[in-house]
């Protein structure tokens, strides 16, 4: 929903997002469309539907994988922003104090996360079925979705892809920026309902 240079300013260039909309999210994609191709089972079904009814499954752990990362680059592009500045609204920054106990402990908890996930995987902000904020990491292409563990408000890409270009092996750096200046937090805010 932006241009390819739009978050270079912010700390994320142009050969980044080209590379990782156009070559990885892509890659996905495709596979995934082979997959379901051959599989009559998938056809017709939702993107949803399809990761609920792969999840956990030996025998469609590719559908899955490719799945589940289509559905977690499709929110990521929408939780950045190059306009978001940092900014978090008002009935968010509420809810962030009220169940995580504040902003900066909610960045520390969100940044142990992203940089606990051992490997590929992602950071989440979610609303847990109980009504709280909650923050949790996934492994490789799963989400909360799949697990469970409630509606996605953010997603932090961590795969090394998203951020080696701008960032080499900081992943905490990397992280923190993206908290600071990129994370689209009036997006994530509308996902309360
Ligand atoms: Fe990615």
């Amino acid at each position: 929903p932006y241009a390819k240079n739009a978050l270079a300013a912010h700390g994320m260039c142009e050969e980044t997002l080209e590379l990782h909309h156009d070559k990885h999210h892509q890659a996905y994609v495709t596979a995934l469309n082979g997959l379901v191709e051959k599989n009559d089972a998938l056809k017709g079904k939702s993107l949803e539907e399809i990761i609920k009814l792969s999840h956990g499954k030996a025998d469609l752990a590719p559908v899955f994988n490719n799945a589940g990362q289509h559905w977690n680059h499709i929110l990521f592009w929408k939780v950045m922003s190059p306009t978001a500045g940092g900014r978090i609204p008002g009935r968010l920054e509420k809810k962030i104090g009220e169940d995580l106990g504040g902003v900066q402990q909610f960045k520390d908890a969100f940044k142990a996360a992203a940089v606990g996930q051992f490997g590929s995987g992602w950071a989440w902000l979610v609303l847990a079925p109980d009504g709280k904020l909650k923050i949790t990491k996934t492994p490789n292409g799963a989400n909360p979705l799949a697990t469970g563990e409630g509606k996605a408000l953010l997603g932090c890409d961590v795969w090394e892809h998203s951020y080696y270009l701008d960032f080499r092996n900081r992943r905490p750096d990397y992280v923190q920026n993206w908290l600071d200046k990129i994370a689209n937090y009036e997006f994530a805010e509308a996902q309360l309902g």
